[in-house]
């Protein structure tokens, strides 16, 4: 569950959000669209708790995962940054990766992925992990056809599995139509 109420972003006397009331049940899904700028990492940022907001509230319920816009690899190999806060759980990382086409790199340096790799190994990284609400800010903008299906794919399954309330953020109509109920666009901060 997530209700946002009358949410503001100040930089300055330049205002990035303004969003006056949003609420979604638990398991419902939403996809943010928007031209650069719009607001969209500023929402899923103060939702993850990352930055804070100008004025208004929002409250959540559980755990919170975010996978922010730019995906980052710890120190290590692909298999070993699976394993970070998950010791001893070998068998689900790799069946994780296998998923996410990413087995045959696990002892890769995850350092060295390209871009599209590493933003599939950050979204399988983070579903190591349960949730209530998963934010997921352009988890695709990196991504090929295939790759993007894949995560299309994996996305709505941990999202099945978990029954986790989902934002999700993009520029692709398809992605926002294959994983979420409800679509807002932004337009400077504001949801058309
Ligand atoms: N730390 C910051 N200081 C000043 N302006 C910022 C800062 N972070 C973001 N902005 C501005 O806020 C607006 C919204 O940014 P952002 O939420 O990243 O947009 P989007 O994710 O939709 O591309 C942009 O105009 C951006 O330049
Ligand atoms: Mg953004």
């Amino acid at each position: 569950m997530v209700e946002i109420k009358n949410l503001k972003k100040m930089y300055g006397e330049r205002k990035v959000l303004d969003i006056d009331y949003l609420k979604l049940e638990k398991g419902e899904s939403l996809a943010v669209m928007g031209a650069n700028g719009s607001g969209k990492s500023t929402l899923l940022k103060i939702l993850a708790g990352i930055i804070r907001q100008t004025e208004g509230s929002f409250s959540t319920e559980g755990t919170t995962l975010y996978a922010p816009q730019n995906p980052y690899a710890f120190s290590g190999t692909v298999l070993e940054n699976m394993l970070i806060g998950a010791k001893g759980q070998k068998e689900k990382a790799a069946d994780l990766l296998e998923r996410f086409n990413l087995i045959e790199l696990k002892e890769k340096k995850a350092s060295s992925l390209s871009g599209g790799e590493l933003q599939r190994l950050s979204i399988c990284r983070l579903f190591m992990r349960s949730c209530s609400l998963l934010l997921l800010d352009e988890p695709t903008s990196a991504c090929d056809k295939e790759s993007t299906l894949t995560l299309t794919d994996e996305i709505n399954k941990y999202k099945a599995e978990q029954g986790c309330t989902l934002i999700i953020s993009t520029h692709s109509m398809q992605l926002a139509s294959d994983t979420a109920e409800k679509i807002i666009t932004l337009n400077n901060g504001i949801p058309e």
